[in-house]
């Protein structure tokens, strides 16, 4: 059985180095997206500090133009759809590009699921054909929690996270 230790590394970029091998170990030898998604979510939801909400939000197929329905997390209960270009998750999918928000409230089209978060990450979720599978939403209490290291380990975490699930 799997068990997540606890981080030993001081500095963000060991951190997310024993985060990485911890998501590859838990993710191992399954491809199940949904049971994936909710073990990821759960791992770095208990294993970074200064959290209060972690999740993913999946392209929904079949809604014309665009929009993300919640899938599994670890936090206070979210808002179920997002439509592209909404908020920092709609903005996220839209421009397939990650989002570094130091603060929300600065945010034109924030959607404030929780109203302690003050900082957020959001990275997309792109299939290797470049399609896009959805979004990685991460939520802090803190301003500014979020920094560079913090967007180059949740991309390694995500791109560990896509190909699990592709086999
Ligand atoms: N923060 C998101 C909404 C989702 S919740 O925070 C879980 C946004 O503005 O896209």
């Amino acid at each position: 059985m799997f068990e997540a230790a606890a981080l030993s590394a001081i500095d963000k970029p060991g951190q997310y180095a024993e985060l990485l091998a911890q998501v590859r170990g838990l993710l191992h030898g399954e491809t199940n997206r949904i049971a994936n998604a909710a073990n990821f979510a759960a791992l770095v939801y208990h294993a970074l500090p200064g959290l209060n909400w972690c999740g993913f939000y999946f392209v929904d197929e079949g809604v014309p133009g665009g929009e993300l329905v919640l899938g599994p997390f670890q936090g206070r209960p979210a808002c179920v759809r997002i439509a592209f270009g909404r908020g920092v998750c709609g903005t996220a999918a839209a421009t397939r590009t990650t989002q570094l928000v130091p603060d929300v409230h600065a945010f034109p089209g924030h959607i404030a699921c929780d109203s302690t978060s003050r900082s957020e990450i959001v990275v997309p979720l792109l299939r290797a054909d470049g399609t896009l599978l959805g979004v990685w939403d991460v939520d802090s209490p803190l301003p500014a929690r979020f920094d560079e290291d913090d967007r180059a380990g949740m991309q390694a975490l995500c791109t560990a996270f896509l190909q699990a699930c592709t086999g």
